[in-house]
């Protein structure tokens, strides 16, 4: 579904969030990758949003299921003349070795997974992401603002056929089931854009 939806959408997606881009996740970014250091997992690294962001500490990679939307980070890597490693992986079943990276971080990628895909994705970070290592999510959740939330309700259709995304997700929720710790989760955007950092335990 994701590939799918993804396949049809690369050459556009940058130019469909450039007003989200400048107005609302550029200024969070950073924050993503503030202090993590050595191996990182960039998760679902889209079209490299983030890349301008990395830390010169940390040894970047980018994965992702669409080879549409890799062609496109690929591009940006070149273009910002960034050392990271770019790889066709799907989250859920990502082939790394246990304990390979220090820290995770996915950016808008839960919101695109279907509910059963919460939990393996969760679990699969866990298992390659080392004992005190931390996974960091940037998530749109509804908000409880009736107002707004009436209008996120009628962005709802649109978001879903073009990005494959839902603003229900309930990822913090499978967190522990993945045996993972929470250690923070906080709005970075009003109260539809939360950042969830959890922690694999050791
Ligand atoms: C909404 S985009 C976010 C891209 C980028 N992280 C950003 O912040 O702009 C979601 C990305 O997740 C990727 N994706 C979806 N399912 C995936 C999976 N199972 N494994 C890896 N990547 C996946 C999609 O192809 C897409 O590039």
């Amino acid at each position: 579904m994701a590939q799918k939806v993804y396949r049809s959408i690369a050459r556009f997606y940058d130019l469909l969030d450039l007003p989200f881009e400048s107005r609302r996740y550029a200024p969070i970014r950073p924050e993503m990758f503030a202090g993590l250091s050595g191996r990182v997992l960039d998760a679902g690294v889209g079209t490299g949003r983030n890349m301008p962001f990395y830390p010169p500490e940390t040894r970047v990679t980018g994965i992702d299921l669409s080879p549409a939307m890799l062609v496109r980070a690929t591009a940006r890597r070149d273009r910002l003349a960034r050392d990271v490693e770019l790889l066709e992986r799907d989250v859920c079943d990502s082939g790394f070795a246990d304990d390979h990276f220090d820290a995770a971080v996915a950016t808008f990628l839960f919101c695109v997974l279907d509910d059963a895909l919460q939990l393996p994705a969760l679990t699969e970070l866990a298992r390659i992401v080392r004992p005190g290592g931390e996974i960091r999510m940037l998530e749109y959740v509804y908000s409880k603002n009736p107002r707004k939330r009436f209008v996120m309700r009628l962005w709802a259709p649109w978001v879903r056929l073009v990005y494959g995304a839902a603003f229900d997700r309930r990822t913090e929720r499978y967190v522990p089931q993945a045996g993972l710790d929470i250690v923070a989760h906080r709005f970075l955007y009003e109260d539809i854009i939360k950042l969830i950092v959890a922690r694999v335990p050791g």
